[in-house]
């Protein structure tokens, strides 16, 4: 997918605080082998290195437009690869992931194989967006179901596969994890009014949509902006926004 790191650090503050919620859950112990699933365009990548003494970091992820702009954090400790998070191999001390596993599907099979990766001992901390249900998506979806969308977009609809704070639980339960810890979170952002919203969906849910629109990406959007006035007609505008956050680590 073609990703735009300028369009997703439009809100680089707001994307960042479930970053440190989530590194908050990481245990600090020396000398980890640690991944960054999904790390993006690297700056956070970079403050697990910072947080984790003697960490060997790598940060793997699809779109070469995001490690582009990761290759200027590479240091001796973080190196950053081009690969599918789905297909992680090797033997961690620490999987990571913000913000990105909701980009994979089948989550009920995804969770349990990164869960093997680990080296006994080792942790999984994974931030995911549960965001699904807020208007803003009710109405890109409600959009590309309507023509001239519908046609061009060959009936696509993107739906998150991301699952209940209790299922993700239950996954790590089934494992036979340790400690584990999972919860959901809003975050209570105030933007500055609907237009902003659109703003924030296009740099993530809208990306895959983007990609397939075309010529149509303009109208799509002018599209969504009335709409969204008219559901978030305040200024500034609310926007609560929901996430999960899960740990778990392997028996020694
Ligand atoms: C919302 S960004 C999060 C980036 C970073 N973790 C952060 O917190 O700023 C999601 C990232 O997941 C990556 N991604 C999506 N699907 C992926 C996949 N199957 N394998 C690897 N990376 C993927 C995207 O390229 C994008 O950089």
């Amino acid at each position: 997918m073609p990703w735009d790191p300028k369009q997703y650090h439009k809100f680089q503050t707001e994307r960042s605080t479930p970053f440190f919620d989530l590194l908050a859950l990481v245990g600090i112990r020396p000398n980890l082998k640690v991944v960054d699933l999904g790390c993006g365009t690297g700056e956070l990548t970079r403050h697990l290195v910072d947080a984790l003494p003697g960490s060997d970091v790598t940060g793997i992820d699809s779109s070469s437009q995001m490690l582009g702009k990761a290759a200027a954090h590479a240091s001796p400790r973080l190196r950053f690869e081009q690969g599918d998070q789905t297909h992680l191999t090797g033997e961690w001390d620490l999987i990571f992931s913000n913000a990105a596993l909701q980009w994979s599907e089948d989550h009920e099979e995804l969770i349990p194989r990164l869960y093997q990766k680990l080296l006994p001992g080792g942790q999984i901390a994974v931030q995911v967006p549960s965001n699904h249900n807020h208007i803003s998506h009710q109405i890109y979806r409600e959009t590309a179901n309507e023509e001239p969308f519908k046609t061009v977009l060959k009936d696509f609809q993107r739906y998150a596969p991301v699952l209940s704070i209790d299922q993700y639980a239950r996954l790590f339960f089934e494992c036979g994890a340790e400690e584990i810890n999972v919860f959901e979170k809003v975050y209570a952002h105030v933007l500055e009014d609907s237009d902003a919203v659109v703003e924030w969906i296009s740099g993530t849910a809208l990306v895959p949509y983007f990609e397939r629109l075309g010529e149509h990406k303009a109208k799509f959007v002018e599209v969504l902006r009335v709409k969204m006035r008219r559901a978030l007609p305040a200024s500034p505008v609310f926007y609560p926004f929901c996430r999960i956050l899960f740990s778990a680590r392997k028996p020694k």
